[in-house]
């Protein structure tokens, strides 16, 4: 059996077919109103895989010049962010064992070539909420490792409709998306898969 890190729990199939489709279209709206961006590394301004979007009071986003950092507006249309919808809020309350609502819903659209690179996810003041983290569309490959970027790592396919969360002595592991696997799930047309974040950010 898969031993994940202390903290690190996977609930697979937490959502069932209609409630992932609700989602989908909940994204396009949040998408309509929130384009995705390309995210730029900070430093170099390479160009990330994935492009991104968010809703919540405070968005993740990130930059050549100004780094990694949570914002309440859009970097391309200077508006606030979509607010994050009730459905969410109801996983999040779910699963989370938190007492105050998400600040932030990263949402993250990776083409079937695109990954995410091995990191922590350290930029929020509250490092006590834990973060949670729902699958859809196509399989990925997901990584998890430990506490330093060289600790041994797990690997496990994370399908549509799955859920998991970084919590408790798990909250600042290493993870990442080594790969997609295309045509393995029929939810999103064009394939590809979405990953949504809920993160409360303020303490
Ligand atoms: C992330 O770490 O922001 C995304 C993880 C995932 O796509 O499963
Ligand atoms: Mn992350």
């Amino acid at each position: 059996m898969l031993q994940l890190p202390n903290g690190v729990r996977h609930g697979p199939d937490y959502l069932n077919r209609p409630r992932q489709e609700a989602l989908v279209e909940i994204i396009r709206a949040i998408v309509a109103e929130a384009p995705l961006y390309v995210p730029v590394m900070p430093g170099n301004g390479k160009p990330m895989s994935v492009r991104m979007t968010n809703c919540g009071s405070l968005g993740w986003v990130t930059d050549k010049e100004r780094g990694y950092r949570y914002q309440p507006t859009h970097p391309a249309t200077g508006r606030p962010w979509p607010e994050i919808p009730g459905e969410l809020l109801e996983i999040w309350n779910d699963v989370s064992g938190y007492d105050k609502p998400p600040e932030a819903c990263l949402v993250n659209f990776y083409s079937d070539d695109a990954r995410m690179g091995l990191h922590q996810d350290r930029d929020e003041k509250d490092l006590t909420a834990p973060v949670v983290s729902i699958s859809l569309g196509n399989t990925c490959l997901f990584r998890v490792g430990g506490l330093t970027r060289t600790d041994k790592t797990s690997s496990l396919r994370l399908s549509s409709g799955d859920v998991v969360i970084l919590g408790g002595e798990g909250r600042l592991c290493f993870h990442g998306v080594d790969r997609i696997y295309p045509a393995t799930s029929t939810l999103l047309k064009n394939g590809g898969r979405i990953n949504l974040t809920l993160r409360r950010v303020t303490p």
